[in-house]
């Protein structure tokens, strides 16, 4: 059984390693495999822009550079902003890694309170090949 608050405070700790010096907005995500272990990631911008790469698709890649392909949760934290969601591209990036029939859980933070949603919310209707 995952415990979505260590996960949020996993995300919370990445948090402080982004790298934002452009935006000024920084992002913390962890990421649950379906092995158990757990994985952290930060945003990191670029002063050539479209390379930045977002903190949830950051630890997504690091997890499945190691080996895991199915992913279970996902925390996602900015201490610059209220409830912060994954943009587009994550959740396409989520779906692809996907458990098969088990909606990925995106857990967010809202007035010190978790939301736990499911990625079919977030994206209905993925397109996988
Ligand atoms: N960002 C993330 O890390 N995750 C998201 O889901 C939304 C956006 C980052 C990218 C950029 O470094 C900063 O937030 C502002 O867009």
């Amino acid at each position: 059984m995952c415990d979505y608050k260590q996960l949020m405070n996993m995300a919370k700790e990445a948090s402080k390693k982004s790298y934002s010096p452009f935006s000024r907005f920084a992002v913390g995500a962890s990421v649950l495999a379906k092995s158990g272990k757990i994985y952290t990631g930060c945003n990191i911008e670029n002063s050539s822009f479209g390379m930045t790469i977002c903190a949830e698709r950051c630890a997504i890649f690091k997890a499945v550079s190691e080996g895991e392909r199915e992913i279970t949760a996902v925390a996602i934290y900015s201490p610059n902003a209220d409830n912060c969601n994954p943009c587009g591209a994550c959740r396409q990036v989520m779906y692809e890694f996907q458990e098969e029939n088990n909606d990925v859980i995106i857990v967010t933070e809202s007035m010190g309170e978790l939301i736990i949603r499911k990625l079919s919310e977030y994206l209905p209707y993925g397109f996988k090949i």
